[in-house]
């Protein structure tokens, strides 16, 4: 497993904004977006790219495109659909899947309640959306799920990770290739297992509380 800790002071500030308990909805929503496109340059570093000759107003060249099939791009719901956009405006013409998970807050447990995704992944380059890799639990079972339908190569994109979360996946996931590209490495998680200092619960800060 490969940990990207992005190391910008554009990232730094935006991040420090999210994590601040007074900013808006609106405000969070927007700066997830960006914090998103900044980490997709550095997440998309390995995008399987093809040869193509272009023809400019001068002379033909050779350039290169994204190649087919394009990298598929899924949320985990709900939070994870907050990070699309940030993605998507980096690569518009990437696929889109979702999945739909949640941790049981009792039992701690993953339930995945909603999954639109191909049948068959085989081969494909998959980037993985979830702002908050906290206990791991969520990111290891979607990423297994991931490989068990044929993805190749797995990258998830990430707002902020506990250490406890990122030991999960280095344990859980072994020989598995997977990055992670992220904005930060916390100190730990409570005994709610939400991340120190964090920012706190992505989905109720992006969307509201739910009940
Ligand atoms: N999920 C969140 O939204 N926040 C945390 O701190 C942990 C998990």
């Amino acid at each position: 497993m490969r940990v990207t800790v992005l190391d910008h002071p554009l990232v730094a500030h935006k991040l420090s904004v999210l994590r601040d308990k007074d900013t808006s909805s609106p405000v969070f929503r927007l700066l997830v977006e960006e914090l998103v496109t900044l980490l997709a340059y550095e997440a998309t570093r390995d995008v399987r790219v093809e040869p193509v000759t272009v023809q400019t107003p001068v002379a033909e060249t050779q350039g290169i495109a994204l190649a087919h099939p394009r990298p598929l791009v899924v949320p985990i719901l709900r939070a994870g659909l907050g990070m699309l956009e940030g993605m998507t405006r980096l690569i518009p013409t990437a696929e889109v899947g979702f999945l739909g998970m949640a941790r049981d807050d009792t039992t701690l447990d993953i339930i995945t309640y909603a999954e639109r995704l191909p049948d068959d992944l085989t081969g494909r380059q998959v980037y993985v959306l979830d702002p908050m890799l906290a206990t791991g639990g969520t990111l290891s079972e979607a990423i297994k799920f991931l490989y068990r339908r044929g993805a190749e190569q797995i990258t998830c994109v990430c707002l902020l990770a506990a250490p406890e979360g990122l030991e999960r996946l280095r344990r859980e996931l072994d020989d598995n290739e997977v990055n992670v590209v992220l904005a930060s490495v916390d100190e730990r998680l409570d005994e709610n297992a939400y991340i120190v200092p964090g920012l706190g619960d992505a989905g109720d800060r992006l969307y509201g509380v739910v009940d």
